[in-house]
């Protein structure tokens, strides 16, 4: 959308010309904004599955052979593609997170234009306690990516998810006391702040980091990689 701006005033000489004009020229000025991120929030998701989804991660834990280390610092990471689960609490919650996939894309196509796209998902399980945090990074090899909270401690001070502002640390190149700019930044990102059964997608090249949080207990999330059908499979971060 195009925010309307009042055009600068028509210098006096011009308006004398416009005056004599049969059909003077309209001023058209407007702002729009280029280049912006689509981030994909739904509260809430399928809650439903929770119960069902921390008892499968509580019981994948037990084997020390499904833990990984990736982007992780501290905390707990399923090794293997979550996809591959052959469990019907995984069935039911790919289903989920394919209608939410689907939503995001069709999004950006008209009404009546709605198609249903192909794509392939891998995931992941990610346990954080106090502490336990994820640095930046993105996910090469996939178009969107993507986080579902299963489980959030009600007392968990921090813990955000954290976008960086994708064009990097330039917005915060050059200060300009007294005029107001909405594109300068602490080139700190924007962060999230996430509750129990809160689904987050967005594009992979957006580079993010996961907060070390404050409070008792543990957060359960699960995150997926959407990439194209026939897309070599990249490894999960
Ligand atoms: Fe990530």
């Amino acid at each position: 959308m195009i925010a309307e701006i009042a055009p600068p005033p028509t210098p006096k000489s011009e308006l004398t010309a416009a005056a004599d004009s049969p059909s003077p020229r309209p001023v058209k000025a407007g702002l729009m904004p280029l280049f912006s991120t689509w981030i994909y929030r739904c509260q809430p998701g399928p809650v439903h599955l929770n119960a069902r989804l921390e008892e499968l991660t509580n019981r994948l834990r037990q084997d020390e052979r499904n833990a990984a280390h990736r982007t992780n610092a501290g905390g707990w990471h399923y090794a293997f593609d979550f996809f591959e689960l052959k469990e019907p609490i995984v069935a039911e919650y790919r289903e989920q997170m394919e209608q939410h996939v689907q939503a995001f894309l069709n999004h950006f196509r008209p009404e009546g234009g709605k198609k249903r796209y192909e794509f392939q998902l891998r995931g992941w399980i990610n346990v954080n306690q106090a502490g336990n945090t994820n640095v930046l990074h993105c996910h090469p090899g996939c178009f969107l990516s993507a986080v579902y909270y299963v489980k959030v401690p009600q007392d968990m001070k921090g813990g955000e998810i954290a976008f960086r502002d994708p064009r990097g640390p330039a917005v915060a190149m050059y200060e300009t006391p007294g005029i107001d700019l909405p594109w300068v930044g602490s080139g700190m990102g924007i962060p999230f702040s996430p509750g129990t059964g809160e689904l987050l997608m967005f594009p992979s090249w957006l580079e993010h980091r996961v907060e070390p949080f404050e409070g008792g207990g543990e957060r359960i999330s699960i995150a997926f990689n959407v990439s194209n059908p026939d897309a070599p499979q990249a490894e999960h971060r």
